[in-house]
């Protein structure tokens, strides 16, 4: 199965008008990006001038997180059906800043994945151990419940409409990347746990690695079999690094 590579920029909390707009004019001039999806997962408030900007492209943009209620009093809540206005193409779910510093639970990312599914926009799932986790290892008992989570929430006959993200928690902004082989080895099998549900879902599903992606490391993380791209969260902040990791994988 050739699955097309998708390249995701998570800018986190980070950006202003200003910084964006240089970001953003960089990359809706970059023409050699054919055969590649490129994404951008920007904050909230920075999603209007980000689809301004790169709507007569083929780079799209997401939002980062999305509220599990459809509206009403949930004070400083974005609902999935406000990130449709935008346009948004994707949303992040249970990144691991989200499951540590805001208490998410496995729970709560499927009922988040399931909400941004009933307005058409993708989810791309975030999954990963910690180091601990890893040492005493149970990074697949940990990764097996974070995803099992997310298919009791959208069903079976969803699967195929997933993206899933493979990040290790203790790669994340801290300069440590798995080698090509750890990522390997834990995206084949995300990829088997999901053929054992359904196999053609399986075969295209796209399982993006992410964890200190730069462009000195992303060629060899690419090139492993289950690795179909990769969530960059520090190097997409910068254009030149972004575009950089971006052809790494064509
Ligand atoms: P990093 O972040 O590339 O800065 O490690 C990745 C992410 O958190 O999505």
């Amino acid at each position: 199965m050739n699955r097309k590579q998708l390249v995701v920029g998570n800018w986190k909390m980070n950006g202003s008008l200003s910084d964006n707009e240089a970001l953003l004019v960089g990359l809706s001039a970059a023409d050699d990006l054919s055969g590649l999806d490129v994404s951008v997962c920007v904050p909230y408030l920075y999603l209007a001038q980000t689809r301004e900007h790169l709507a007569a492209g083929n780079i799209s943009w997401g939002g980062q997180n999305v509220s599990e209620h459809d509206a009403g009093a949930y004070t400083g809540e974005i609902s999935g059906s406000m990130l449709a206005d935008f346009e948004v193409s994707f949303g992040l779910v249970g990144h691991s800043e989200r499951r540590s510093f805001y208490a998410e639970t496995n729970e709560l990312v499927g009922i988040k994945a399931r909400k941004l599914l009933s307005v058409g926009i993708t989810p791309i799932v975030c999954v990963g151990e910690t180091l601990k986790q890893r040492e005493a290892e149970e990074t697949f008992g940990i990764i097996s419940a974070q995803l099992e989570a997310v298919i009791e929430q959208i069903g079976l006959e969803n699967l195929g409409r997933l993206v899933l993200a493979y990040e290790p928690v203790w790669a994340i902004g801290t300069g440590l990347t798995a080698s090509p082989e750890q990522a390997q080895e834990v995206h084949e099998y995300l990829r088997e746990q999901v053929a054992l549900l359904d196999e053609a879902a399986a075969s295209s599903l796209r399982i993006l690695y992410g964890g200190s992606v730069k462009p000195d490391n992303a060629e060899k993380l690419f090139r492993q079999a289950d690795v179909d791209g990769g969530l960059i969260g520090g190097a997409s902040l910068n254009l030149i690094d972004f575009l950089t990791i971006c052809r790494l994988a064509i």
